[in-house]
């Protein structure tokens, strides 16, 4: 270990607290974290000097690659002219076409407002919260139930985190967060009493966080035709699948589907920034207008220049470069290459996004006290592949950009690893 590497992990084993991580296993000396210093394309370094695949899009959010030389030139522009200015009294002219180019991904009568935030959970607090003021401002002030669905996964935040149906992330702070009725179906859904419910919230097409598990196909449509038929609203979090992921620029597209609240992050800087969007319909907007209306909700760095250039640039290189038009050829090798090398697991994929859940060879799934998914995941380090597990599901998200070749690589170093751990 170089002097570096080892100042940096000591004053992170010192003064640095991981999300989602058990510090006392992160500090074990046994264990070695990677300190990652640069990036090009799908590829990232480490300050050893090795080079892995960045098999998760860095926590899903990556879409063109690193150090893309078209969002670094819009980042350097932006920064010759302003890296922040307030939201709050002001516009920007960033902001100003960021919300013009979003909302031309959709009919004009639909989707035409967008309320910047700074993360995906805010993205998903933004559109509760005006779900619920919308109640309050329509004369039904008591239709104040929000249905999400079990094992969903819509972010951290007290207010997205009630949401949340992971019982291992949420169930300490359900008490202390919003009341929310959770549903494992549409059919559950149809049950209750659709005259107490504000909004039902959905991944659409697949739940990631829930070990990449796919809707059936056709159920966002008659979900959405269920919430037509009652007046409930539509929360759709594309938090994830947003931005190609899924084959589409957004997943609601292969249904048909325009949701009331439209809730966009991760992709939406290519992977850059910090920055969220949540969109609705002028119906919605209009009801917020006047002084005793106000939607009295915002965040400093609320609609940061610097992220909504980067956005411009990442939806810049979707039309440059023709991203939405080469996945269907990356997602057939894709999924060819995954079904050849991990016939003994179970697979879910749903366009870029793959699950493979690691089963022994009789099919049965393994005792969680082995952790076979962060084994393998560890293990595939040595061959050059990053990535993460949720539970024994390991999950391959490649960023968009990535070629064939590049494709061939990440799913032979995680047949490596998983030959390596026995499996
Ligand atoms: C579907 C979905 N919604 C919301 C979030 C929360 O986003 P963030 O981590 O940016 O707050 C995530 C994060 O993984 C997600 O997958």
């Amino acid at each position: 270990m170089n002097e570096h590497t080892a100042q940096w992990l000591s004053q992170d084993r010192r003064h640095c607290w991981h999300p989602f991580t058990d510090q006392r296993e992160w500090c074990d000396p046994a264990f070695e974290p990677l300190v990652l210093v640069r990036g090009r394309g799908v590829w990232l370094w480490d300050s050893e000097g090795r080079r892995y695949f960045d098999g998760n899009s860095s926590i899903w959010t990556n879409i063109h690659g690193h150090a893309h030389p078209v969002l670094n030139a819009a980042l350097r522009e932006q920064l010759e002219d302003v890296a922040h200015t307030s939201y709050l009294g002001f516009a920007n002219p960033r902001a100003s076409e960021l919300a013009a180019s979003l909302c031309g991904f959709f009919p004009s009568d639909s989707l035409s407002r967008v309320f910047f935030s700074d993360d995906g959970s805010t993205a998903v607090e933004c559109a509760v919260k005006m779900a619920l003021q919308y109640r309050m401002q329509t004369g039904e002030p008591k239709r104040v139930g929000l249905v999400a669905f079990d094992n969903a996964y819509h972010g951290d935040t007290m207010g997205a985190a009630s949401l949340g149906g992971v019982s291992l992330f949420f169930d300490r702070f359900r008490k202390f967060g919003m009341p929310v009725t959770f549903v494992r179906d549409l059919e559950e859904l149809k049950s209750l009493n659709s005259a107490e419910i504000a909004a039902v919230i959905i991944e659409p097409l697949v739940q990631g966080v829930n070990q990449i598990h796919l809707w059936p196909e056709g159920m966002l449509r008659d979900l959405r035709a269920w919430c037509d038929g009652h007046g409930v609203h539509l929360i759709l979090d594309e938090v994830m699948t947003g931005f190609g992921r899924t084959g589409s620029m957004f997943a609601c597209q292969q249904e048909q589907v325009i949701p009331d609240f439209l809730c966009l992050a991760k992709g939406l800087t290519g992977g850059y920034l910090p920055l969220a969007a949540t969109l609705t319909k002028n119906a919605i907007y209009r009801v917020f207008e006047g002084k005793e209306h106000v939607f009295y909700y915002g965040h400093s760095y609320t609609a940061n220049p610097l992220g909504c250039a980067a956005a411009l640039a990442n939806l810049e290189i979707f039309t440059e470069e023709k991203v939405i038009e080469m996945l269907p050829g990356k997602i057939e090798a894709f999924s060819d290459l995954l079904r050849q090398a991990f016939r003994q697991h179970r697979l879910r994929i749903c366009g870029m996004i793959a699950g493979i859940e690691l089963r022994d060879a009789n099919g049965e799934a393994y005792p969680a006290d082995q952790q076979m998914g962060a084994r393998v995941c560890y293990a595939a380090r040595k061959y050059g592949l990053l990535t993460r597990p949720i539970r024994d599901t390991v999950v391959l998200m490649p960023p968009l950009c990535s070629t064939v070749d590049e494709l061939g690589y990440a799913v032979a170093a995680l047949q490596s690893a998983v030959e390596e751990c026995g499996l």
